[in-house]
């Protein structure tokens, strides 16, 4: 059925609002990796909270070891009725390097149709359109068709490392019929989106420590093992030329995704120029015998994140470095866990790592692959509100990012999880000059209110 007319009304009337508050909170730089932005982080959460209780819902702010999370409550309906949870997350990346946003990160701007600033899809606008879409009923009708928890937390982009716990502690509060994510993007512009697959992540940092301070590398070069070359002789061996991966063990728990899969992802109108266009690299590579998307989708990765060893100031400085760090981080698919891999890499690194060097694994953080069958009335429902909102079928597609939360909730909750994303391939999320179309924050809010009126309706 269409977008019920009251509702379509009320979203398009209160669109400019709808506006202006979202920029009210993407310019609360809530980082929740540098602690310097603990008041915002805090303040974003308050933020969320009251946005929650100005639509008639009640709000409560929880803290934790890290930064707080936000529960709203709506349980005001018919008997009987299902209960869903909205998911997303308040805090955003770091925006650096700053230098190469054309407008503030935390001053959103609107050019081209689309709202420039950190968190603008990556999460904030996703997580508010909700926001809107519940305010959309309560406004309109009083009521909503179904009850509704909002479940919004600040260490998503940190790895979410004290939500287990807290769903754990929290079952009965948490307790729901299914779970709405909306933090991802569609596969491409007009065409909306339902995730069947997440990667995973494992990911550790690698020090390796030779002399106790820098060294004249003339004086002591030849004679003592460098740290830098020892760590780059370490990641060489990660990968042979084709881009597999050469962990022992490493593809042992990899389920195989089957012929009717991987013709579903043939079917989808992808174009490997535009990818390549949209990376800037000169050409794509990966792991040889599969796909772009088979390599993005149903096929894990071992990646360095970041480097850091000697001298890398102007021009030329002779020295042997006292230390080097790697940031490396693998994403995961069903059935790894991120343990199994963390055991694998410690033992292929104490395998590999030359001598004269101490070298350390340290964990930094894991989180489950996901994979599943979209089948069930939330998944009907999400298809007709799609095509409601969109005009359009939506298509089922992977995904190569990961949300941890997401295992938790089918696992603690024991909830099918809908993952349905307004995003846009290019959308910079992580990167200088992130955004979010105009169209799709209203479109994206005109879904998710269709999405409660069309699951109701399911059920009479
Ligand atoms: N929204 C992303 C997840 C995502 C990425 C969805 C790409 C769709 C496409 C999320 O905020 C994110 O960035 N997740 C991190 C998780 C990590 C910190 C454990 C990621 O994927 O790197
Ligand atoms: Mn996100
Ligand atoms: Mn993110």
């Amino acid at each position: 059925m269409p977008l019920a007319n009251d509702l379509d009304k009320y979203l398009s009337e209160n669109q400019q609002r709808a506006l202006n508050e979202l920029f009210d909170l993407l310019r609360i730089p809530s980082v929740s990796a540098r602690s310097e932005h603990n008041p915002d982080t805090a303040r974003a959460a308050a933020w969320v909270a009251e946005s929650l209780t100005k639509i008639g819902f009640t709000a409560a702010v929880h803290a934790t070891p890290g930064h707080p999370i936000v529960v709203g409550e709506w349980r005001g309906a018919e008997k009987n009725a299902p209960t869903l949870l909205i998911y997303g997350h308040y805090d955003v990346q770091p925006a650096e390097p700053l230098e190469l946003w054309d407008s503030p990160p935390f001053e959103p701007t609107i050019r081209d149709g689309k709202i420039f600033a950190r968190g603008s899809v990556d999460d904030k606008g996703q997580l508010f359109l909700h926001i809107k879409a519940l305010e959309a009923h309560l406004a309109t009708r009083g009521k909503l068709p179904v009850n509704v928890v909002v479940l919004a937390e600040g260490e998503e982009e940190v790895g979410s490392e004290n939500l287990t716990a807290f769903i754990e502690g929290h079952k009965q509060l948490l307790a729901c019929d299914g779970v709405v994510i909306s933090d991802s993007a569609m596969f491409a512009p007009g065409l909306p989106s339902i995730l069947s697959s997440l990667r995973g992540m494992a990911y550790f940092q690698i020090d390796v420590v030779g002399p106790t301070t820098d060294l004249h590398s003339g004086s002591y070069g030849g004679a003592v093992m460098n740290p830098a070359m020892a760590l780059a002789r370490i990641l060489a061996t990660m990968h042979d030329a084709n881009g597999h991966v050469t962990i022992d063990g490493f593809y042992d728990k990899v389920r195989d995704w089957g012929d009717k899969a991987r013709r579903e992802i043939r079917a989808l109108p992808f174009d490997e120029t535009h990818l390549r266009e949209e990376t800037g690299a000169p050409e794509l590579f990966g792991e040889k015998d599969y796909s772009t998307l088979e390599r993005l989708w149903m096929r894990p990765t071992c990646e360095v994140n970041g480097l850091l060893s000697g001298y890398t100031g102007e021009g030329a400085k002779t020295v042997l470095p006292s230390k080097a760090m790697a940031k490396v981080s693998c994403r995961l698919i069903p059935d790894q866990t991120p343990a199994e891999i963390e055991g694998l890499m410690r033992a292929h690194v104490d395998k590999v790592k030359p001598r004269g060097v101490t070298v350390t694994v340290t964990h930094l953080h894991g989180g489950m692959p996901w994979r599943a069958e979209l089948t069930g009335p939330l998944f009907d429902a999400a298809r007709r509100a799609l095509k409601a909102a969109f005009d359009k079928d939506p298509v089922i597609v992977g995904e190569g990012g990961s949300i941890p939360v997401v295992g938790d909730f089918q696992r603690i909750l024991n909830a099918p999880v809908l993952l349905v994303g307004f995003g846009l391939p290019g959308e910079n999320a992580h990167a200088p000059n992130e955004w979010i179309s105009v169209d799709n924050y209203q479109r994206g809010a005109k879904a998710m209110a269709a999405l409660w009126d069309e699951l109701a309706a399911a059920r009479s």
